[in-house]
């Protein structure tokens, strides 16, 4: 099977890339400039004939589309930007893949984040109508929209709706890689005034890796045209996650709350139900103190 990954240059690309070639699959990364790493193929999925030559010079059997803005904060800065990436980039997409005319599957990658204030405080199944509360995931919602209006003129799209998830190579941007930055900067033994923002928001986070291999089974046993959760269906606190990543660092820590941090509008909880896609067979393999213990380690070296 040959399948094409956008965004692959991003945090998610590579780890996705090692779990496809490890199922036997041919990969091949499109993405914004060769020496991202892992990039085969230069195009930008806001150009949609750029996209679709690509798509047609690949031929591939599937399409995992990754590329996106990925930050909630960022969106929220340049929300006419985030909708062209996230909304129009998905559209480019599917596009391309109908125009190619030939039998290929294309796995959305959305997120958890749509659903917004819709959410509980429990695990919410994929039958709970999504309701975005940010900019971010408004535009989750409309690539996800104008991926399955697409199944009706025959495409094989099904959408994931991933929630969070964490392992090296994510950038501080996003809360734990910041926390650890902050960590690996004074010597271990050492004190740190760690900057935060919401500690008791609730998330639901996974190891990148279980979230890759969700891909993957889906690429093979999901069902055309459904949506599936991605996640581990554990709530956890920020300040829980900080408590595990401080207790492997070694450090003595003094927590100070950074208003520069804090949202102006927060989900309070965020769990995914995620028996849809244990129902094809998925099962966990790895923890997220792992997650934390490799992404303080990737953040040390990066230090020395
Ligand atoms: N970034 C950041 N920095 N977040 C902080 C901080 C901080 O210093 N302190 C507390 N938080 C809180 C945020 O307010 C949020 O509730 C939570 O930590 C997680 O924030 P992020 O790591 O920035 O991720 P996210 O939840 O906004 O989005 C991630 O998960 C989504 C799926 O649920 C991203 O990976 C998205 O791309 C993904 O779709």
């Amino acid at each position: 099977m040959r399948v094409l990954v956008t965004g692959a240059g991003g945090f998610v690309g590579p780890h996705l890339r090692r779990a496809l070639q490890a199922a036997g699959a041919e990969v091949l990364g499109l993405g914004l400039h060769l020496h991202e790493g892992g990039i085969d193929i230069v195009a930008d999925v806001t150009d949609a004939t750029a996209t679709a030559a690509a798509v047609a010079k690949v031929k591939p059997d599937a399409v995992v589309h990754l590329a996106g803005l990925s930050s909630v904060a960022e969106c929220s800065k340049d929300p006419m930007r985030a909708f062209q990436i996230n909304a129009s980039g998905a559209l480019s997409v599917v596009q391309a893949v109908l125009a190619a005319k030939s039998p290929c599957r294309v796995l959305l990658v959305s997120s958890g984040e749509v659903y917004g204030a819709a959410a509980g405080t429990g695990p919410m199944n994929e039958q709970v109508l999504p309701d975005p509360m940010n900019v971010y995931g408004a535009t989750k919602r409309a690539g996800e929209i104008i991926a399955l209006q697409h199944r009706h003129q025959g495409l094989d799209v099904m959408i994931a709706r991933p929630f969070n998830h964490i392992g090296p190579g994510q950038t501080p941007t996003f809360v734990l890689p910041s926390f650890a930055q902050q960590l690996a900067a004074v010597h271990r033994g050492g004190k740190v005034t760690l900057e935060v923002g919401n500690l008791s928001a609730v998330r639901d986070f996974s190891h990148v890796q279980d979230i890759v291999d969700s891909y993957v089974l889906m690429l093979s046993k999901g069902k055309a045209g459904e949506i599936y959760n991605l996640g581990s269906g554990v709530g956890r606190t920020i300040e829980s996650m900080l408590q595990l990543l401080v207790a492997q660092s070694g450090r003595e820590v003094t927590v100070k709350v950074d208003p520069k941090r804090l949202r102006p509008v927060e989900i309070p909880t965020l769990i995914g139900d995620v028996q849809k896609l244990k129902a094809l067979g998925w099962a966990p393999s790895r923890t997220v103190e792992s997650a934390l213990g490799e992404i303080l380690e990737e953040m040390e070296s990066r230090a020395r």
